[in-house]
């Protein structure tokens, strides 16, 4: 690794960096030189993804939506830069009126409660010149039917982003909100059906694909490294929204 990469010295936390999106971003920062942490439930995964990732890497097994652990995790970080947030949690989808009000509780308690909880914890440890990237989704604004509960997830937590700009400057807040993305997050779904999906899904994208992990930590990346972007729900979904 050069020593003069563009974030050597400089420290991250990826949450659900032993997969997908989080995975191909705690690669990319490793890339640029930075010392990275990566955080997920099973150890098991953790491992595999350092495999990967070489010697810059270190692992935390924390699960998210217990704040005291996520807060004890966070108070042995000493020097934190940039924390980047991508787990999975489950989603109750279905047709509004169909979907039970515990489903998007719980929902809300897979992904949006860990979010905050990350956050929150996270951006008590964080330089003056460090920034928070959200990976969001782009349900907050696509309007697709049956998807209402992860909508108002990511909804909520893009709701946040202008607001702690300004309050915790001149760290800098961004969320990236992604399209459809070939991940591990898919693989439940049977072969056939997922293909399906995918290839649906292309053909209604203006870029013609879906999207892959690496092109959302692309766009990760820009909102780490462009010291001049706060406060941005950045789109990277190939241009579907506007379709
Ligand atoms: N893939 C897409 O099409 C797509 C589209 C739009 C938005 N997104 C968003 O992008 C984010 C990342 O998705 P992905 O597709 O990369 O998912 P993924 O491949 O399933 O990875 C999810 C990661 O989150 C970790 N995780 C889950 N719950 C956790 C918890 N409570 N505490 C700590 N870590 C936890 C997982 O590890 P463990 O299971 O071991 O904890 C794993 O590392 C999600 O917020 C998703 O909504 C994805």
């Amino acid at each position: 690794m050069a020593s003069d990469s563009a974030l050597s010295g400089q420290s991250a936390v990826v949450v659900g960096g032993s997969s997908g999106i989080g995975l191909a971003t705690a690669r990319a920062l490793v890339a640029q030189g930075a010392t990275v942490t990566i955080v997920g439930r099973s150890a098991d995964r953790l491992a595999k993804a350092c495999e990967t990732l070489g010697s810059q890497i270190s692992t935390a097994s924390v699960d998210c939506t217990d704040e005291s652990a996520t807060a004890a995790f966070f108070e042995s970080i000493q020097n934190l830069d940039h924390l980047v947030i991508s787990l999975a949690g489950g989603a109750a989808l279905g047709p509004f009126t169909e979907v039970p009000v515990q489903g998007v509780r719980e929902t809300f308690d897979g992904k949006f409660w860990p979010y905050f909880i990350a956050m929150h914890h996270g951006a008590k440890q964080l330089s003056e010149k460090g920034t928070i990237t959200l990976v969001t989704g782009a349900s907050a604004i696509a309007a697709t039917p049956a998807t209402a509960s992860l909508g108002a997830v990511n909804g909520a937590l893009e709701g946040m982003i202008k607001t702690l700009a300004v309050e915790l400057a001149p760290r800098r807040i961004n969320a990236v909100s992604p399209g459809l993305t070939d991940t591990e997050a898919w693989s439940r779904i049977p072969d056939d059906i997922r293909e399906g999906m995918y290839a649906q899904s292309a053909s209604d994208t203006p870029a013609g694909r879906i999207g892959q992990p690496e092109d959302v930590a692309n766009a990760v990346m820009a909102c780490v490294q462009n010291g001049f972007l706060t406060g941005l729900v950045l789109p990277c979904d190939g241009g579907k929204r506007l379709v």
